[in-house]
């Protein structure tokens, strides 16, 4: 489990005081994913610092399972590190190191006997599916296999806490989804607490388990992907279910949280209506377990918007006529 409370990181530069983290609290249980989503200069690589222990928080804590990492001495830094793995965007291998001597790089600084640090690193690769690969170079791995080995060099200290920083941001996306998969193996099998800083949406619909949006240095929103997406309207709600296409007065926005057993509201409105709205664009999707229609409706002839917002949200959706 991470904890991070009231962290905040202020910058001097030119007498000027920049505030790149203004208070950021979340919380990470064992076994479970965070994202933190956020635009340029949100103060994701600061954050990123700061948990990494490569930065120091000018206030608020940082705590792996109830242990204060601000509060090590500098001279125990080293061994604070070991609690938290980091994965970044590009994997950073020694080229003239094999695959093994990579991910054994960590225990060798740490000190472990060489026959240790090689049973140790050939478990990791397999562990990360490249039992084969022990002997090669980087140069000859795809980015994808790089990733695997810098993801296996990560986990080497036997963390509590795996930390990924654009993870898959350099990699195709058939490569990024096997590498999210991998991830979220790891989290299962070892009970890792992950925490991922992405841009990509598509790296929190399909590994995080909660999520929280940074910007200018807060957390804006956060919670558990069902009940941010649950959210009408909230910007991680419209960012993660965008729509395509232009707005035109008089159409309605939707969003239908399906729950067992209650007909879609679309269909009940229609019925009751006794006319079908027309779909002008919309998605289906399973998010945190839940399903979701999210949907923009041209309202049919004869009836005013008003009468269909009313209709849908008797029957169980959130719905919003378009407002350009
Ligand atoms: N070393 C630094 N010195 C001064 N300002 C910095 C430094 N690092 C980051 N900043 C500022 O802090 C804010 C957050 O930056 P950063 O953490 O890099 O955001 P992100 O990674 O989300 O793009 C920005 O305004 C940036 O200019
Ligand atoms: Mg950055």
């Amino acid at each position: 489990m991470i904890t991070v409370t009231r962290l905040a990181k202020v910058y001097s530069q030119a007498g000027r005081d920049i505030h790149a983290l203004a208070g950021v609290s979340l919380e990470v249980p064992a076994g479970s994913v965070h994202g933190v989503i956020g635009p340029s200069g949100a103060g994701k690589s600061t954050l990123v610092r700061c948990l990494a222990l490569l930065d120091r928080p000018t206030s608020g804590t940082v705590e792996i399972d109830g242990v204060d990492l601000a509060a090590v001495p500098a001279g125990q830094l080293r061994q604070a590190r070991r609690r938290l793995g980091v994965v970044f965007q590009h994997a950073n291998l020694f080229d003239s190191r094999t695959v093994l001597d990579n991910v054994a790089y960590p225990l060798e600084i740490a000190g472990v006997a060489r026959r240790e640090r090689r049973e140790r690193a050939l478990e990791l690769l397999g562990l990360v599916g490249l039992a084969d690969a022990a002997g090669a170079h980087p140069a000859q791995l795809s980015g994808g296999q790089r990733q695997r080995v810098g993801i296996a060099r990560a986990l080497a200290t036997d963390p509590d806490v795996l930390l990924c920083d654009e993870p898959t941001s350099a990699l195709d996306p058939r490569t990024t989804d096997e590498i999210l998969d991998l991830i979220a193996a790891l989290k299962a099998r070892l009970g890792l607490a992950v925490l991922v800083i992405t841009h990509e949406m598509h790296v929190v619909k399909r590994i995080c388990d909660t999520v929280s949006l940074l910007e200018g240095g807060e957390i804006a929103e956060s919670g558990p992907l069902a009940a941010v997406v649950g959210a009408f309207g909230s910007r991680l709600s419209e960012s993660l279910l965008a729509l395509p296409g232009e707005l035109v007065d008089g159409d309605v926005d939707v969003l239908d949280a399906l729950t067992p057993g209650r007909e879609p509201a679309l269909e009940a409105t229609a019925r009751a209506l006794g006319a079908a709205p027309r779909i002008v664009a919309g998605t289906v999707e399973t998010l945190g377990g839940t399903t979701f229609h999210r949907l923009r409706l041209a309202t049919p002839p004869g009836f005013a918007p008003g009468a269909l917002v009313t209709a849908l949200t008797a029957h169980g959706a959130h719905a919003q006529e378009v407002a350009r």
